[in-house]
């Protein structure tokens, strides 16, 4: 957040504040792991899973992206082509191949501003094929925003979860 000096209208000099961000997106490196770790450890509190690996092996099959502000990584998204997996235990087809969104995240500084927004309409600029995600009930909201349809629930190590679509 920048402070501009300007005059009002009886010609008194006022502080304004302005952000003045600057906010770009791009495919994250292995430089970037430990930003991520560190985002992702504040984001999903409670959390025994370590997502290093995980973090590596999409960014290595450059399907994890990262937006920064003023320089500084804020946030990232990751994602994946394949066919549902039998893990999930749904009827969902597998015959098709889909655009799946596997995580996004925003730092808890920077949430509200924005960030999230920019990084699902980065995602859903990767044309090529539908989108489906899972996710948990209290994120449900959040994708009916971009267009994600839920297409079924199901009961997955004792939590309800649901898979949503965009076609
Ligand atoms: C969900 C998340 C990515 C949104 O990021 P963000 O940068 O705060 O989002 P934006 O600033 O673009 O949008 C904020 C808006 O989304 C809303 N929002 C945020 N989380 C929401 C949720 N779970 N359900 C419904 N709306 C939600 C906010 O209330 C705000 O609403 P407003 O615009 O009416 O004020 C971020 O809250 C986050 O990282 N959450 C924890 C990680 C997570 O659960 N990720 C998804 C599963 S992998």
């Amino acid at each position: 957040m920048n402070q501009d000096i300007r005059k009002d209208r009886n010609g008194e000099k006022r502080k304004i504040g302005r952000m003045n961000m600057t906010m770009k997106i791009r495919k994250a490196t292995r430089n970037d792991i430990p930003y991520l770790v560190s985002i992702y450890n504040k984001t999903f509190k409670n959390t025994i899973f370590s997502p290093k690996k995980y973090y590596k092996k999409h960014i290595d099959k450059g399907k994890a992206e990262v937006i920064e502000i003023n320089g500084k990584i804020a946030g990232a998204y990751i994602w994946d082509i394949n066919r549902m997996k039998n893990i999930l235990k749904t009827d969902v087809s597998i015959r098709d191949r889909y655009l799946w969104l596997i995580q996004v995240m925003v730092d808890p500084e920077h949430q509200k501003q924005g960030l999230g927004r920019n990084l699902m309409l980065d995602y859903m600029m990767k044309k090529e094929l539908p989108k489906r995600l899972v996710c948990e009930p209290q994120l449900v909201e959040w994708y009916k925003r971009f267009g994600f349809i839920v297409y079924q629930n199901f009961y997955h190590d004792g939590k309800d979860m649901y898979v949503m679509l965009l076609e």
